[in-house]
């Protein structure tokens, strides 16, 4: 079946779309071509990627560019990475910022190399005020080191006390994770077929739809997106009760 724009207009949207950008290694492998190409191609397809969801109308993207695991790589693959983040930030900068994207990195920026950390701190203070699409970019991102980082400030705030052990809900432990403020994902896709969470927000996909395709990252299409939104919004969301 063909999905039209129409048809999924006349639906709620994910407010929050998280992807896994996963394959572009095997992508590369299977063209006979270098792991780098493949990251490369990765970045278009996640540039037309946030031009689709932007005609969809969802608000909020995260997206895993570099997990904490990551630094197992060869060095020359971090390398790669790393500029690579540098120059898509530098290149789309100003076309994200017109379309009114506010860059948020998550995660331990402080880590980068110096050349992507100043791209992406440039990148979020000159979009600082956009609100149209908030775009988490997960860059020395870990869900766990997220939640302890969440737990030690909280511990702080009591210890100097300006919190109690009573006042700590989901709602107050929420405020202290990079995505403060911002609506849970609703949707979490992953590409290339692994059917794994890989430490991506953990705390903040506890009801979150998954929706897995083998299509590789490079190769992923609005084609693919729309029809992760299709099935999305064809599901029945319980939230641990019965449903409609
Ligand atoms: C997974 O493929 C992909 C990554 C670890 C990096 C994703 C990064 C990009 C698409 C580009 C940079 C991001 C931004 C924000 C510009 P893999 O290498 O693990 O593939 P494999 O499992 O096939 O080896």
């Amino acid at each position: 079946m063909k999905i039209t724009l129409e048809q999924l207009k006349e639906k709620p949207m994910p407010q929050h779309t998280a992807i896994i950008m996963d394959g572009n290694g095997r992508w590369a492998k299977s063209k006979g071509l270098m792991r780098a190409a493949g990251h490369r191609v990765g970045v278009q397809a996640l540039k037309n990627t946030i031009i689709a969801l932007d005609e969809l109308g969802v608000g909020y993207l995260t997206v895993y560019a570099f997990s904490t695991e990551n630094w197992r790589r060869p060095q020359e693959e971090v390398n790669t990475l790393m500029e690579l983040i540098a120059e898509f930030i530098d290149k789309e900068i100003d076309y994200l910022d017109e379309k009114g994207v506010r860059v948020n990195p998550i995660g331990d920026i402080s880590a980068l190399t110096p050349k992507a950390l100043q791209s992406i701190s440039y990148a979020k203070e000159k979009t600082k005020n956009n609100s149209h699409i908030i775009f988490n970019v997960a860059l020395n991102y870990g869900g766990r080191q997220e939640i302890l980082r969440a737990a030690k400030a909280i511990c702080e705030a009591v210890q100097s006390h300006e919190l109690q052990i009573d006042d700590i809900t989901e709602d107050l432990f929420s405020k202290y994770l990079y995505t403060a403020g911002q609506p849970d994902p609703d949707l979490v896709i992953r590409s290339s077929g692994e059917l794994r969470i890989s430490n991506f927000l953990l705390w903040q996909v506890a009801y979150s739809e998954f929706w897995i395709t083998n299509t590789l990252w490079p190769d992923f299409k609005k084609e693919d997106l729309w029809q992760a939104v299709w099935e999305y919004q064809n599901r029945d969301r319980r939230y641990g009760g019965v449903g409609k």
